[in-house]
């Protein structure tokens, strides 16, 4: 068993400074990076890593991008914050931009996933009310077991994780939970005419990347509009080409109802997150009735534009399609047991680890660390590989070395 890995002094003295002065809501590796470029990140004594994190999915356009960087720091020069108290020049471009490319009437715009997610909730609530005429206070929405939709109470009332929720609460009411990729339970909760809206990841991130199964989402799309029941889609993690398609719904050509969006919005730049619906559900949100300082500021528009015209440009939902299976097979083809499980879709994957020996996930990450690739255990024995899109086949295979090398080390 590895104890820890070596650090220099520098390393040491900023790990404890977070140690001594940051709350401990975090448990990271004992990595400190100072650096990225592209799919590369290098550490405060100059060692160099592959991110086969992105930020939990939001650097998809890999580290500083050089567009993405030019475009803030020029907005930036000009003009940053306005809130909505005025308009601004960018705002409606961004606006108009957005909705064209996703297919909506209407965005409202915030500034992380979290913030996005309750958004969508309280609209949803609001279209219950005010459209599907469900008596006020009555509304249920229907969450899946094993989600992840960020921080907030009203989120981690939806949770079923113990650590998200132990002591945080009461909790908000108005949540129905079902097992996720239950079809058959999603029709027993759809029966409840209370009920408003199913919020569903299309593919479970934190939860360790578990992919449901083909024609879930176009079934649930299906049986929701049935029941006049708003699909909300939340593509924080899967959305912006991550799974080899601009949206994870595109797989299955769903259209949700309320689509939420952040992370890789703003190319890992600066916080852009947003909901997207059409007319009669976003218009349901009068002026006084929600909002953010920041949401649609002109510095998070620029970015936003710039990072998804990267994402184009760059035709990254394409290289996350065929690296993934590449990425996959060469996974499934290192001959050793302690991975049980390879899954994923496009460039959102991950492998369970068998603990043997006292080597557990933990471990094989230190020792990726130390071989030059940083991935992030969730869950014990789940290791997410989830590497920016910009990456070449030739990085990709390099990646699938170290990752080899580095099982096959503990034989
Ligand atoms: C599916 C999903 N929704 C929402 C969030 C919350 O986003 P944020 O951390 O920006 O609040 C996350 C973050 O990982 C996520 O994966």
């Amino acid at each position: 068993m590895i104890a820890e890995m070596n650090l220099s002094a520098k390393a040491q003295h900023l790990i404890d400074l977070e140690d001594k002065h940051g709350a401990h809501n975090y448990h990271p590796l004992p990595v400190v990076l100072e650096r990225g470029l592209g799919v590369h990140v290098w550490d405060v004594d100059g060692k160099q890593y592959y991110d086969f994190l992105s930020a939990y999915s939001a650097v998809n356009q890999g580290h500083s991008h050089p567009k993405i960087t030019h475009a803030l720091i020029e907005q930036a020069q000009k003009l940053a914050l306005t809130s909505r108290a005025f308009h601004n020049n960018v705002l409606g471009e961004y606006e108009k931009f957005v909705t064209e490319l996703f297919g909506f009437d209407k965005v409202l715009p915030m500034n992380t996933g979290a913030e996005a997610v309750e958004t969508a909730l309280k609209i949803t609530r609001k279209w219950g009310y005010e459209k599907k005429g469900v008596a006020e206070n009555s509304a249920k929405i229907i969450v899946c077991e094993g989600n992840f939709h960020g921080r907030t109470i009203s989120i981690v009332s939806a949770s079923t994780d113990p650590d998200a929720r132990k002591n945080f609460g009461p909790f908000t009411p108005g949540y129905l939970t079902i097992p996720y990729n239950d079809i058959t339970a999603l029709a027993e909760a759809l029966k409840d005419n209370t009920v408003v809206g199913f919020l569903v990841e299309p593919i479970q991130g934190e939860a360790g990347v578990y992919v449901p199964n083909d024609g879930y989402l176009k079934t649930c799309a299906e049986m929701c509009k049935a029941a006049n029941v708003l699909f909300i889609a939340d593509e924080v993690q899967t959305g912006i080409a991550r799974t080899g398609k601009l949206l994870a719904c595109d797989h299955e050509e769903v259209k949700p109802d309320v689509l939420i969006l952040g992370k890789a919005l703003s190319g890992g730049m600066y916080p852009v997150s947003a909901v997207l619906a059409n007319n009669d559900i976003m218009m349901c949100i009068k002026p006084g009735q929600h909002g953010s300082t920041y949401g649609g500021n002109p510095l998070g528009c620029k970015v936003a534009i710039t990072a998804m015209n990267v994402v184009l440009d760059e035709k990254l939902a394409d290289n996350a399609q065929a690296l993934g299976e590449l990425f996959r097979n060469e996974l499934r083809a290192i001959n050793s047991d302690r991975i049980t499980t390879v899954r994923g879709k496009g460039l959102l994957n991950a492998i369970i680890i068998k603990e043997k020996d006292g080597i557990s996930a933990w471990e094989v990450c230190l020792k990726l660390a130390e071989n030059g690739l940083l991935a992030k255990p969730t869950h014990g024995d789940i290791i997410r590989f989830a590497p920016p899109l910009v990456i070449t086949k030739e990085q990709l295979l390099d990646c699938v070395s170290i990752i080899k090398n580095t099982i096959e080390s503990f034989a």
